[in-house]
């Protein structure tokens, strides 16, 4: 069995390191591979707004770009800087990126290490457009 719990105190321990200075919400995200290995990522955000760059997708792109295909669950955390991380669910941005190297079972794992809520990827993206449709 997965361990969910760890991989949400991996993402708590991302969110760390979030660059907010703009809206001050701080995200981590935690990535485990098919293979075991864990890939974490924060929010990167910019003055100029739109190059923000989502924890969960900081944390995917680091994987992919060391070579990584295969997962098999992320584990997210968000909240307000000056509070404790809780739910946050992934924008629809990163659910797309998320689709587009995922399995329709892949999971989604939200809230903190005491209460964890685990979504596959078609529950939190159904009829989603992917490379299957090209
Ligand atoms: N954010 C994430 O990192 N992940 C999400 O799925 C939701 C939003 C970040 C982007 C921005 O830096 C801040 O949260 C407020 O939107």
């Amino acid at each position: 069995m997965t361990d969910y719990k760890s991989l949400m105190i991996e993402a708590q321990e991302a969110r760390k390191k979030s660059y907010s200075p703009y809206s001050h919400f701080c995200v981590g995200a935690a990535l485990l591979t098919k293979s075991g290995k864990v890939y974490t990522g924060c929010n990167i955000e910019n003055a100029a707004y739109t190059p923000t760059n989502c924890a969960e997708r900081t944390a995917i792109f680091k994987a992919v770009s060391e070579g990584e295909r295969e997962f098999e669950a992320i584990a997210i955390v968000g909240g307000r800087a000056n509070e404790k991380g809780g739910f946050c669910a992934p924008c629809g941005v990163c659910r797309q990126v998320i689709c587009e190297f995922c399995e329709k079972d892949f999971k989604i794992v939200l809230g903190d290490e005491e209460q964890l809520k685990v979504y596959t990827l078609s529950e939190l993206l159904p009829f989603s457009f992917s490379k299957n449709d090209l």
